[in-house]
């Protein structure tokens, strides 16, 4: 596979093209008073967005409907010039608006901006979600008036639907209802030649390939058709700390076993933080009553009673801050403000786990790794229940039956001090010493957790090549992806440092 030259380009015939072809307000050119604002506007790493780091776009356009992302792929393809597709911004490696290539030059396609409506079918139960919106637009929009509709998506409701349903979708409702990208039933997608194509025109592989396959590979999908889903009109959320000295260690030992065998109606996720301690976070799809027996059965070491349980809506749910993150503030502007939770600047890798870790390697991690200078965060998230019963080529998400839970290591830092050489540390090292812990052969990662350190196309990746990190992230399905991808953009216009290659097959 070879990639075309597409980086001799100046740029001028790009921005004459797209003149011609998109209203002049929607394109912000490095000389437009606003260009950095609009940059910068849905950055979520503000590590990428110091100077040094980002080398900005050539523009960034801001679609209002397909036709405008049609004319940019193809004055694109024309011109020379590459695209990156942004939604929510939240990509931990910021390949949405960044290219770590010197010499490539390309333009940001920002559909955050103008394409983000939700257009709900109450009959049908189902929506069409616009690429642009949250996902806290999206639970907002179809929740609001209507407190026993949902959808299994992420916990943030800043993340943008566009990459987050791309790469998979996991959430508090994975264990009941699965990830985003298994209740999704149609898509609108604007391929490598500009053409605009739904579910039945994409056919049956490139449908298959943009639903957990990761974003920026096979076009611009515009909008998502979902099925909604029916939850009880009060839920039952829990949050209990626990130190080490309350016994934290044999608790989230025991977790391992529980929490991905419990009934699907419960999903409890764990973080490991500052402080010795160990969050244990609940949604339950049911009564405090009926929740409080389950966890005297199931689960008794972490100690819950009727007094941890706060009923509440499913939306309200999706906007309590512990879920969150976010700050206090009404569930309009906890669900609605796209500029909320803007993070320090963060590192992510990830594992999962299909044997439960040792007692003694816990032990260790809490007295060894959180007294350090640096040390971040561990998230726990059970699988099983409905992910058992999917199969592993369903969808590009190969993490199924099996999987005991996900495991997200975030380091976090701040401008001042020592540039984050600590807290790069601490996840370097944890993450190397967590190695014999984990799934391995190749050992996995989640795409949505994007992390460029397992590995990365160079300016001419291949499928041979790129095997080291899509191998990580899809496993078997790497290989039908790489097939999908030679089928539908065999030139490899769409790529970043770590789009899937085209395979294609010499006979
Ligand atoms: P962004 O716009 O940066 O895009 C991410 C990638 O997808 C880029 O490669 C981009 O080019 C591509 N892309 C974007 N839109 C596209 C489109 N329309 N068509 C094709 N490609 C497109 N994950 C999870 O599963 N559960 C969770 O609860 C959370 N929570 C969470 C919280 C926070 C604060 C962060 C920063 C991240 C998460 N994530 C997560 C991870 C999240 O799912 C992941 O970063 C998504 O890719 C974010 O999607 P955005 O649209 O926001 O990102």
């Amino acid at each position: 596979t070879s990639v075309p030259s597409l980086a001799s380009s100046d740029g001028h015939g790009f921005l004459q093209c797209l003149r011609e072809k998109i209203p002049n307000e929607l394109v912000y050119t490095q000389s437009s008073s606003n260009f950095i604002d609009v940059l910068v506007s849905s950055i979520k790493n503000p590590k990428f967005f110091i100077n040094a780091t980002v080398r900005p776009p050539l523009c960034i356009v801001t679609p209002r409907d397909a036709s405008h992302v049609q004319a940019a792929v193809v004055c694109g393809r024309r011109q020379g010039v590459r695209l990156r597709v942004r939604s929510g911004g939240h990509d931990y490696e910021g390949l949405s608006y960044r290219s770590v290539w010197p010499s490539e030059v390309f333009a940001v396609v920002d559909l955050g901006a103008n394409l983000r409506a939700v257009r709900v079918d109450r009959l049908k139960s189902t929506a069409w979600v616009d690429s642009g919106a949250t996902i806290g637009e999206l639970y907002y929009a179809i929740a609001k008036n209507d407190s026993r509709v949902a959808f299994p998506a992420g916990e943030c409701p800043t993340v943008g639907v566009g990459g987050h349903f791309s790469g998979g979708g996991i959430g508090m409702m994975t264990r009941k209802h699965g990830l985003a990208v298994d209740k999704i039933v149609d898509a609108t997608l604007v391929n490598a030649d500009g053409d605009l194509l739904d579910g039945a025109g994409m056919g049956e592989d490139l449908f298959w390939a943009i639903r957990g396959g990761g974003g920026g590979s096979f076009g611009i999908v515009l909008s998502w058709k979902v099925q909604l889903l029916r939850v009880p009109p009060t839920v039952t959320v829990v949050n209990i700390g626990r130190t080490v000295d309350q016994g934290a260690v044999d608790i989230l030992t025991r977790w391992q076993h529980v929490a991905p065998s419990l009934p699907s109606d419960l999903t409890i996720r764990v973080i490991v933080k500052q402080g010795q301690q160990a969050l244990f976070q609940a949604l339950y799809l049911g009564s405090c009553g009926a929740l409080v027996a389950t966890m005297d059965e199931q689960f008794p070491e972490l100690g819950m009673t009727s007094a941890d349980c706060q009923p509440m809506t499913w939306l309200q749910s999706a906007a309590t801050p512990f879920l969150s993150f976010a700050s206090n503030g009404t569930l309009e502007e906890v669900l609605l403000d796209r500029t909320a939770w803007t993070s320090a600047f963060t590192k992510a890798k990830s594992d999962y786990v299909r044997r439960a870790i040792p007692r003694a390697v816990w032990k260790d991690i809490f007295s060894r790794w959180f007294p350090m200078d640096g040390s971040g965060q561990i998230i726990l998230e059970p699988h099983g229940g409905f992910m058992d019963s999917v199969s592993a080529a369903a969808t590009p998400y190969p993490h199924r039956n099996g999987v005991l839970y996900v495991v997200q290591y975030i380091a976090y830092w701040d401008q001042q001090g020592d540039c984050g050489a600590a807290a790069k540390s601490w996840i370097d090292t944890l993450y190397d010493f967590m190695g014999q812990n984990v799934s391995k052969n190749p050992r996995r990662a989640y795409v949505n957790f994007r992390d460029l350190d397992i590995g990365q196309n160079d300016d001419d990746g291949t499928f041979e090549s790129g095997k080291v990190w899509g191998e990580r992230y899809f496993v078997g399905n790497y290989r039908r992806l790489a097939s999908v991808k030679a089928a539908v953009d065999p030139t490899n216009y769409f790529r970043n440092e770590q789009s899937i290659p085209p395979l294609i097959e010499t006979m």
